[in-house]
């Protein structure tokens, strides 16, 4: 590659999970502390960076069509954005894409993506580079302090997984599971709601297996640090999302029911109902005992919302144990789920299993699993309808004078009147939808 001139505008487009939307955001930070700005609306920017993700093919395929559109919007425009590749596809296939998109400067990994500005002189000066280390947890104290934040700002807390489900890349993409340390947490999460942020959702891939240290130096897992967290002044919202079963503890659980701050929202993936296919995924949870430990969560937080994750079609999934599927559904009575089509990754266990199942009869089982998930989704809505609750306000509405917002259960709520991005208004819930309600602000009197 020639030298090119530095840019000077970015654009951070981040896929996947919300933990790559936070490192998505990180590397904005860190490409404005270096002087440059975001791409106006409607531009692409001088420099793009995809954040990707390798979670399922369509989402890595996505990588390979992006870059194709943005050379080919460069050439028509006669000057090629500088791309760079960061995210899990960059982690896992970071040779294959420099070898397949000569038009890509830099690739990056989720764990070494500090280095960005360095890499970015190097790509100024024609060289092209790939950083996939796995420097352990270096990155967080690379990184410039927060600045302006929207009010529901997410906080990572922990990476990587230990728990290598047989269909799962993110062991590989990002690597061990690691505990970012007490004290940063805290800080961090002070500076977020200087910076605005008046509800934090606290981020891992297996967020419930954080544990640290306090300040005082006593031993703290994620109830502790989320009580911790509920003493800051201004911060009016705790979440933290994603859970694993096999790390929900006792003391979580009782939070659930002690700290105010903590909303009432479970998501808490459980991914099939039948034993066998759950052994055959090495997930350590039985339907059983997963069901059980809802059952403690809903006698400490009797109105939690519950939320899970689903594969259909995992190799070996017979029709009966699809039925288990179904089953569990029925019996559970989730408020949101995710539902997916099992897709082989490459490198995983799964997917060189006997038994891969034919694509028709995914999309059929996809199909009927998310009719019932949509009609919970759509019951637990209007189950909540004439409650009354509070709203974050996130952004405006579609219309002029309407607003958006999530309420404790994370249900989109949409509304009129006097209020501002931040606030936190107590409404009624009105009219449901499937996917979001009406709300009416209350007065206050
Ligand atoms: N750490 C979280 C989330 C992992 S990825 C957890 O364990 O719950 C988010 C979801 O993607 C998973 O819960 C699973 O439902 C889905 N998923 C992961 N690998 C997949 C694959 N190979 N095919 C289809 N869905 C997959
Ligand atoms: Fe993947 Fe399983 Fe780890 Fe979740 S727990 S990230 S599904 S390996
Ligand atoms: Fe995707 Fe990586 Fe997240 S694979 S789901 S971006 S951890």
């Amino acid at each position: 590659m020639t030298p090119r001139t530095a840019p000077t505008t970015y654009r951070v487009k981040s896929f996947g999970c919300q933990m790559n939307a936070y490192d998505g955001t990180r590397m904005g930070e860190l490409l404005a502390a270096q002087g440059l700005v975001p791409a106006a609306e409607g531009e692409e920017g001088e420099l793009v960076v995809l954040n990707t993700c390798h979670i399922r093919e369509k989402a890595a395929e996505k990588v390979y069509s992006d870059i194709g559109r943005l050379v080919k919007a460069g050439r028509e425009a006669g000057k090629a954005p500088m791309i760079a590749v960061a995210g899990c596809v960059a982690q896992a296939e970071g040779e294959e894409i420099m070898a397949r998109a000569p038009a890509v400067s830099m690739v990056v990994g989720p764990q070494a993506y500090h280095r960005l500005p360095e890499m970015l002189g190097h790509a100024v000066a024609g060289r092209r580079v790939t950083d996939t280390e796995m420097p352990a947890i270096a990155k967080f104290a690379a990184l410039p302090e927060r600045r302006r934040i929207a009010p529901a700002a997410f906080l990572t807390v922990q990476e990587g997984c230990d728990k290598f489900c047989t269909y799962c890349v993110v062991p590989y993409t990002r690597g061990a599971e690691i505990s970012r340390p007490y004290v940063d947490l805290v800080r961090e999460a002070l500076t977020l709601v200087e910076a605005g942020a008046k509800e934090i959702t606290l981020l891992g891939q297996n967020v419930s297996a954080w544990c640290g240290e306090d300040g005082k130096g006593r031993a703290v897992g994620l109830a502790g640090l989320i009580r911790d967290l509920a003493a800051i002044d201004g911060l009016a919202r705790i979440r933290y999302t994603t859970s694993h079963p096999a790390d929900m503890d006792d003391a979580l659980i009782a939070a659930h029911g002690e700290v105010d701050k903590l909303m009432p929202f479970l998501h808490l993936p459980v991914q099939a109902g039948s034993d066998r296919v759950l052994r055959a995924m090495n997930r350590s949870h039985t339907a059983e005992s997963y069901l059980r430990l809802l059952e403690r969560f809903r006698a400490a937080r009797p109105d939690i919302a519950l939320s899970g994750d689903f594969i259909v079609g995992f190799p070996g999934e017979t029709e009966a144990d699809f039925a288990e599927t179904l089953a569990l559904v029925e019996e559970v009575g989730y408020a949101q789920a995710f539902s997916f089509k099992y897709s082989p990754r490459p490198g995983t266990p799964a997917a060189t299993m006997d038994g891969q199942i034919a694509a028709e009869i995914m999309d059929d089982r996809l199909q009927r699993l998310q009719t019932l998930l949509n009609r919970d989704q759509y019951a637990f809505n209007r189950a909540t309808s004439g409650k009354a609750c509070e709203v974050l306000v996130e952004r405006r509405g579609k219309l002029p004078g309407q607003w958006l917002g999530k309420s404790p259960w994370l249900q989109s709520v949409w509304f009129e009147g006097d209020c501002a991005i931040g606030d936190i208004v107590s409404v009624t819930l009105g009219e449901a939808g499937p996917n979001s309600l009406a709300g009416a602000i209350i007065p206050v009197s």
